[in-house]
């Protein structure tokens, strides 16, 4: 069973996480899973936002660039070897989701996926994205993280959902 929660029911949880082993970012028809560490929750345009950041060589790329929809799963700590998994393998070639033994249900706000066995998940809508200019951006952050000039396109999900399992 899940509940709506307001933002900051999970805020501590969704952030802890996404600092530590990761979330899941999903999306498309069929859906696929995406181990994500680095994102944004706040407010902007007097929405709930939150920010994704996906390279264009990731098969997710694809997905977000066809789909506006896309959710984010809270999984707990004992799934950390399905993370690293979905972190480090590619929907392109494997279903991920059945590889992990995960499913996935009809997001309840939005035309996507989520995964029950998250603790949280998050329906988001793209109402924005652009990619991460290296001519304003910090030299140190270009050289650490951009070796190969594959910049991030940041994507802006207004967040329309948010659900506990309970
Ligand atoms: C902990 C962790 C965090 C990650 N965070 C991101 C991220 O924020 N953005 C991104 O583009 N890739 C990130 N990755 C890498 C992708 O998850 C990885 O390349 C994945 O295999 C891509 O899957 P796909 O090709 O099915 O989209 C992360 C990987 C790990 C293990």
């Amino acid at each position: 069973m899940r509940k709506e929660v307001e933002l900051f029911d999970v805020l501590q949880e969704t952030l802890d996480k996404l600092d530590g082993d990761g979330i899941l970012l999903v999306a498309g028809d069929p859906p696929n899973p995406m181990t994500i560490g680095w994102g944004t929750i706040g407010y902007i345009w007097n929405r709930k936002i939150m920010t994704v950041m996906v390279r264009p060589v990731r098969h997710t790329f694809s997905l977000m660039e066809s789909v506006k929809d896309f959710s984010v799963c809270v999984l707990p700590d004992h799934y950390k070897k399905q993370l690293n998994f979905c972190g480090t393998r590619s929907g392109r070639n494997i279903n991920k989701l059945e590889s992990c033994n995960l499913s996935v249900e009809k997001c309840i706000k939005v035309e996507s996926f989520f995964i029950p066995e998250s603790t949280i998940h998050i329906e988001c809508r793209t109402v924005h994205k652009h990619y991460v200019d290296p001519s304003t951006l910090d030299p140190g952050i270009i050289n650490r993280y951009y070796p190969k000039k594959d910049f991030h396109q940041v994507y802006y999900g207004e967040i329309l959902g948010i659900y506990k399992k309970i």
